[in-house]
């Protein structure tokens, strides 16, 4: 027992062998960032999402590209589509909320906790951001969603893409070309939620940082690179 205390010091001493030991520490140990951008619909998240995953690829980054709601036809999935497409009532706000949560944990599980533990940066467009605004806005207890997602991992960063309600209906109208339904009701409903957004900042003790969304594709963008740079490094 003393003996191999003795190894370890002697070993220590040398700064060769401790530079040796900290480079085998870091591949074993190193962890990925994770990085959600989020925003009101319309505010342009999938769009930065692409475009933040073409600048990790550019610069030989190992990176996962994933979103929320995931697009796959599990039961969850399911439930989740109707409530969107039909903007339903078959189900209340709160299987709704558990329906997100259910499906961002299988999520973690399955996609982004082991692309983190190879150490590779994941970006993910929405995230429980999304359930703490959208759900409560549709009846659901704020401090409840919270609670149900409190497994879910906790980001490095969170970026906000912020816009004006009249924006995102704007926005919305032409991707629909046209069609978009109840105009005023949706104004009303995405100023609300971009309110819900904003304090977000104040409400939850982590990176939250807020981008003006209204600005060129290439603008907003450059100012996700500033946060991601900064995360990279640390
Ligand atoms: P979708 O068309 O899938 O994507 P986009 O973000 O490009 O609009 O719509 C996602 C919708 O789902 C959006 O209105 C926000 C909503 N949503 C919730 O209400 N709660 C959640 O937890 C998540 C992840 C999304």
């Amino acid at each position: 027992m003393t003996k191999d205390r003795k190894f370890v010091k002697i070993s220590l001493n040398s700064r060769r062998r401790q530079n040796i030991l900290l480079r085998a520490y870091k591949v074993r140990y190193m962890k990925g960032n994770f990085i959600v951008i989020e925003g009101i619909d319309g505010s342009g998240t999938t769009t930065q999402t692409r475009l933040l995953c073409e600048w990790l690829k550019k610069r030989g980054r190992k990176f996962v590209q994933t979103q929320e709601p995931v697009k796959e036809d599990l039961h969850i999935g399911k439930v989740i589509k109707e409530h969107l497409v039909q903007d339903d009532d078959n189900h209340s706000p709160e299987a709704i909320a558990l329906a997100f949560a259910a499906d961002r944990l299988v999520h973690l599980e399955d996609r982004i906790i082991p692309a983190l533990k190879e150490g590779k940066t994941v970006v993910s467009d929405r995230y429980y951001h999304s359930s703490m605004v959208y759900q409560p806005e549709h009846g659901a207890d704020l401090e409840w969603v919270k609670k149900i997602n409190k497994h879910a991992r906790r980001p490095d960063a969170t970026i906000i893409v912020d816009v004006p309600a009249e924006e995102s209906v704007k926005r919305q109208e032409k991707r629909d070309g046209g069609k978009s339904s109840v105009i005023f009701e949706n104004l009303d409903f995405q100023s609300k939620i971009r309110e819900r957004y904003i304090n977000l900042e104040e409400m939850l003790n982590e990176d939250i940082y807020v981008v003006d969304g209204l600005r060129s594709k290439k603008e907003v963008h450059r100012d996700i690179i500033k946060v991601v740079e900064k995360v990279l490094e640390k």
